[in-house]
Order: C-alpha cells, then sequence, then structure tokens
C-alpha cells in the first residue's frame, strides 16, 4: 500500500479528524513562510518584530522598517485567496460530515483563508490579522481585506519620498497605536496576533485541546512544528489514539507523511478519501 492510500484509509475510517495547519498551506496563496529560506523570520528578527516590546521600540526608533515589515505582512495577505489546498480541506469537511462525522481546523495562521475556502470550524491559536485589539486585548474594530489592501498601500507609499516619518505614523495608525505614555512597553492598539511569550488565543486553544483529545485521526499540513505550545496539537491527538497525517516538503511528527505542496498532496489525498468512500460528497 502506498502512503497516500494508507493516509486515505486512516482519513476514511476517521469519525472526527482535526486539521493543525500552518503557513505552508498558504505558501501557494502567496503568503510568506516564516522559517524556510528567505522567510519572515529570516528577514526580520523575531524578538523586534514578534514581540510586543519590540514593535513599541521599533515604533519610537525606526518606523520604517517596522512600516517595511507590516507593509510585507498585510500586503500578500490582504491580497491572497484561498489555493486548492484550502478548497480540498473544505471539501474534506463537507466528506467527513456527509459520513456523520465532524472535521475542524487548527491553525496557526492569521490569514483567514481556511473560513475564506469555507471551513466552518477554524481556530485561530495564533490569534487574527482581521481584529484589532488594544493594550489589554479588547476588540477595538475588525478589518477586511480591502482596508487591509489600502493600509498597504498607503504603508508601501509613507516610505518614498519626503517627511516619512509623519506620514509612516499616519499610515501605521490603523493597525498601531503609539505606546502610552505610562506604558511604553505596547503599542495602543495592534493586530490581534499572539506574539512570542504571550498566551494562546482563548476560547481557541482551550477548544483546539480538546478537540485534538477527541479526534481520531489528525491531518498536519505546511507546519515546522517548531513553535510550542501550538506545536503539542499532534502530539495530543497521537497519545490520544489519533492516527497521524502530514502534508508538506519536510517533516516535524511521526506518523505517514506524504511530501509535497499542500496545493498538489492534500487535492489527490482528498479525492482518494471521497473515492474510498464510495465518491459520495454531502451537496
Ligand atoms: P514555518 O515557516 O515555521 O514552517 C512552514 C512549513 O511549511 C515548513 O515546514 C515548510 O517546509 C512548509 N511548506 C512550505 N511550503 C509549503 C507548501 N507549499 N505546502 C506545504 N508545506 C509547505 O511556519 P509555521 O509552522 O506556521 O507565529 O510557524 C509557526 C508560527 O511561527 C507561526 O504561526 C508564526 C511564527 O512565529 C505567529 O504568527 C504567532
Amino acid at each position: 500500500m502506498t502512503a497516500l492510500d494508507e493516509a486515505a484509509r486512516a482519513l476514511k475510517e476517521a469519525r472526527r479528524i482535526v486539521v493543525f495547519s500552518g503557513a505552508g498551506v498558504s505558501a501557494e496563496s502567496g503568503i510568506d513562510t516564516f522559517r524556510t529560506e528567505g522567510g519572515f523570520w529570516q528577514r526580520y528578527s523575531p524578538e523586534e518584530f514578534g514581540t510586543p516590546m519590540g514593535l513599541a521600540k521599533l515604533y519610537a526608533t525606526d518606523p520604517a522598517r517596522l512600516a517595511r515589515f507590516l507593509e510585507e505582512l498585510v500586503g500578500p495577505i490582504a491580497c491572497a485567496a484561498p489555493n486548492p489546498g484550502h478548497q480540498a480541506l473544505f471539501e474534506l469537511e463537507r466528506g467527513v460530515a456527509g459520513r456523520g462525522g465532524a472535521l475542524s481546523v487548527i491553525t496557526q495562521n492569521v490569514d483567514e483563508l481556511h473560513q475564506a475556502a469555507g471551513s466552518s470550524r477554524v481556530h485561530e491559536i495564533h490569534g487574527s490579522l482581521f481584529h484589532i485589539v488594544d493594550a489589554e486585548g479588547r476588540a477595538l474594530r475588525r478589518l477586511e481585506r480591502p482596508e487591509l489592501a489600502r493600509i498597504a498601500d498607503a504603508l508601501a507609499r509613507a516610505q518614498r519620498g519626503p517627511f516619512k516619518r509623519s506620514r509612516i505614523a499616519r499610515a501605521m495608525l490603523p493597525l498601531i497605536g503609539l505606546p502610552r505614555a505610562g506604558d511604553l512597553t505596547q503599542p495602543r492598539h495592534r493586530p490581534s496576533v499572539v506574539m512570542f511569550g504571550e498566551a494562546l488565543a482563548e476560547p481557541a486553544w482551550q477548544r483546539a485541546q480538546d478537540e485534538a483529545r477527541r479526534a481520531d485521526a489528525v491531518l498536519v499540513v505546511g507546519t515546522s512544528g517548531l513553535v510550542y505550545p501550538a506545536a503539542t496539537i499532534p502530539e495530543i491527538a497521537a497519545e490520544a489514539g489519533a492516527r497521524v497525517v502530514e502534508v508538506g516538503p519536510e517533516r516535524a511528527f511521526e506518523g505517514i507523511w506524504l511530501p509535497g505542496q499542500a496545493g498538489v498532496v492534500l487535492p489527490e489525498l482528498v479525492s482518494r478519501v471521497q473515492h474510498l468512500s464510495g465518491g459520495a460528497l454531502n451537496p
């Protein structure tokens, strides 16, 4: 039996499936990963750009670099659409639901592409770029993709020409607010993305762990599995008896590994699962 057949059989036999996804599932939608060659954390240091204190400091000392980072982060997400990998995961959800089971997606991504593909149960354990929160984590407002695209454009324009500092501050304002005088360690507001050293997003994290414990199979897609505690999800599921299937060019977990790109491998895998299930898809 090939690994693809074995993986398809494990998913077909599962009543409850959790998908655990990372940046790799969105790579074919034009969004950079973090740790692969040329990825975000190779171009920008995570200590400076991945912590609230680092952001607050950059805001004051090097706003141009912060603006470039934000533009590179926000621009591709604002313009992105789901790829065949995201779409296959939605098809799998429909197929599993048609057999009386359930599939949920536990994602480390902040790009909402699983939801855009139609996935209905998505736990965003690293938060979302689309929600702006204050320094205490209270929701302030939601930004839609066109608004994020306008912000990315404004950030690009502000980095050119004279009087950069004030124009950059204005362009960043919808995303990041000047730190308060009494607390220079935190921006006044920012996207509700979980940064290094912070607790994972709730109630998503609690629900994700509960679902991992109850899963019969976990489908890992496009993650290096290096960021904890997120990366405990496949371990929690495996310890509770779930089969592990992993898709991506590199292997991070024990289980059945299907090497390759999510946008190529997932459609093949899902069509194999459907074939084994009698080809029936929920209309
Ligand atoms: P990484 O950049 O660490 O890993 C991405 C993984 O995707 C690597 O294993 C790549 O080999 C794989 N990959 C690349 N292209 C792929 C493709 N087309 N199909 C499938 N896989 C592909 O990204 P994450 O594991 O998501 O945190 O990183 C975890 C967290 O670290 C992120 O959520 C982020 C970051 O700091 C926050 O934003 C809070």
